[in-house]
């Protein structure tokens, strides 16, 4: 069907179940990731413009420090931003299986999108080496990995704006044009500011509180650092909080649920907790609140997941019980694969997955469907599971109040295992009093 669903394991209902899980784990790795990334490129795309524009040695320190700080290498950057990407476009992709929406090809922008923007960013991390020499080539590679970064997360925001509203599905069809939403806007605007405000507390907690501090940064240098990283953290917290609010008020009616309101809530706490202390570390030079200012971002980023995986269950509710089914048949297709292929000796288990996979459509036990019920017919077969076979293998007509039954096309040996399970359960049912 496309190529996640063939290369991925089937949408079984454990699997999207995992698949869940994961979103939230592996979001919690990447969004700081690509966050940090993104700040901190354009933090040190702006210092290094600045240092050299201005002539101000302290301004091209930080950017270089910044960059070397913050930005990470090729190895954080395929384990902490282009695997969990990979992974979170195949869990979306997953459970979205069988929907009517383009929602694949949105994932692949997204994957293009995202891993350009790291490869620019590292190349622009890269091209400090040579910025004295070739200070435009530097400069071009910031703004290029910047503006990649703007259109990887527009990609992003879309793809898990798209899966809290199934009802514009049938609308998406192709992965350019989005339907408009305010919501979308909303996501943006927060997922933006909270790229910034976890860059700034990043920042303190990188220079000042990890392992004890970067050697050499003193003085000046040291205050603007803090007054930077300090400035970022609160001015971004309270924009985020604003952008946070108009975010659960644009959800979608069927998505919103007490849990998200309580959730909000617990947020809007954790957000002042972090604008409280921004601000004393902005006053009063108290950077000892930097990991506690960092750890609380990360907390309040665990739970707009939570919260958010609270509205796209109730959103998906439907598309989860079309999953549902779509995974039974699934399960009845290996059981019925299983029987056809497992050996020629007939089995009662055989039976039972052959009885549910092809004669449940037709059969039940003591009600009437499209054949008798099996209690209705079964008693002239007791004891003799050869005719009962022979029917099933080759039904011919019998009641005149029914239409003939299709052949099944089983093998002899499959015919013989269904009887078997027939008339073992017709033993069982007929030995219990009738209720
Ligand atoms: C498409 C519907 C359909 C399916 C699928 C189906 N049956 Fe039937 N079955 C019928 C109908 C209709 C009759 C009644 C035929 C008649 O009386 O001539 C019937 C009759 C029977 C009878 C009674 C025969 C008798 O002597 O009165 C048995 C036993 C039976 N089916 C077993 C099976 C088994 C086992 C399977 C699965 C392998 C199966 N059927 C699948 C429609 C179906």
């Amino acid at each position: 069907m496309n190529f996640f669903d063939v290369t991925l394991a089937p949408p079984r209902a454990d699997h999207i179940l995992i698949a869940k899980y994961i979103v939230i784990v592996l979001s919690l790795m990447f969004v700081p990731y690509i966050s940090t990334l993104f700040g901190s490129t354009l933090l040190s795309l702006i210092y290094s413009f600045r240092g050299k524009n201005e002539n101000n040695p302290m301004f091209s320190r930080l950017s270089q420090d910044i960059a070397d700080t913050l930005m990470g290498g090729w190895g954080m950057a395929i384990v902490m931003g282009m695997l969990p990407i990979f992974t979170l476009a195949a869990c979306f992709a997953q459970m979205l299986y069988g929907a009517e929406v383009a929602i694949v090809q949105y994932m692949a922008v997204t994957l293009v999108a995202v891993v350009v923007s790291i490869v620019l960013a590292m190349w622009f991390k890269k091209s400090f080496n040579s910025r004295e020499a070739h200070f435009t080539r530097h400069l071009g590679l910031g703004l290029l990995a910047i503006g990649a970064f703007h259109f990887a997360f527009f990609a992003f925001v879309s793809s898990v704006t798209v899966l809290t509203f199934p009802e514009k599905w049938p609308l998406i069809t192709s992965a350019i044009p989005l339907t408009f939403d305010w919501n979308m806007v909303a996501r943006l605007a927060h997922f933006i500011t909270l790229t910034l405000a976890i860059t700034g507390a990043a920042m303190i907690f990188y220079f000042f509180n990890w392992m004890g501090g970067k050697e050499g940064v003193e003085g000046e240098y040291r205050d603007y650092i803090r007054k930077l990283g300090g400035g970022l953290t609160l001015a971004f917290t309270v924009l985020q909080t604003l952008f946070f609010v108009w975010y659960v008020a644009t959800l979608p009616e069927m998505a919103k649920s007490q849990d998200i309101y309580t959730l909000s809530v617990v947020s809007l706490a954790i957000l002042w907790g972090i604008t409280v202390m921004a601000y004393f570390l902005l006053a009063n030079s108290e950077l000892k609140y930097g990991t506690v200012i960092f750890s609380l971002v990360m907390v309040f980023l665990l739970i707009v997941l939570v919260n958010e995986h609270i509205a796209r269950e109730s959103s998906l509710s439907y598309q989860n019980y079309t999953l549902q089914k779509l995974s039974t048949e699934l399960e009845e297709k290996i059981a019925l694969d299983r029987a056809q292929r497992g050996g020629a000796v007939a089995s009662i288990e055989t039976g039972s997955e052959i009885y549910n996979a092809k004669c449940i459509a037709c059969h039940r036990f003591d009600v009437k469907v499209v054949g008798p019920p099996y209690m209705s017919v079964l008693p002239k077969y007791k004891d003799d599971l050869a005719s009962l076979k022979a029917f099933v293998l080759n039904p011919v007509k019998k009641n005149p109040e029914y239409p003939a039954m299709p052949n099944q096309g089983l093998k002899p040996h499959e015919a013989e295992s269904v009887a078997m399970y027939l008339l073992q359960k017709y033993a069982e049912m007929s030995a219990e009093p009738a209720q």
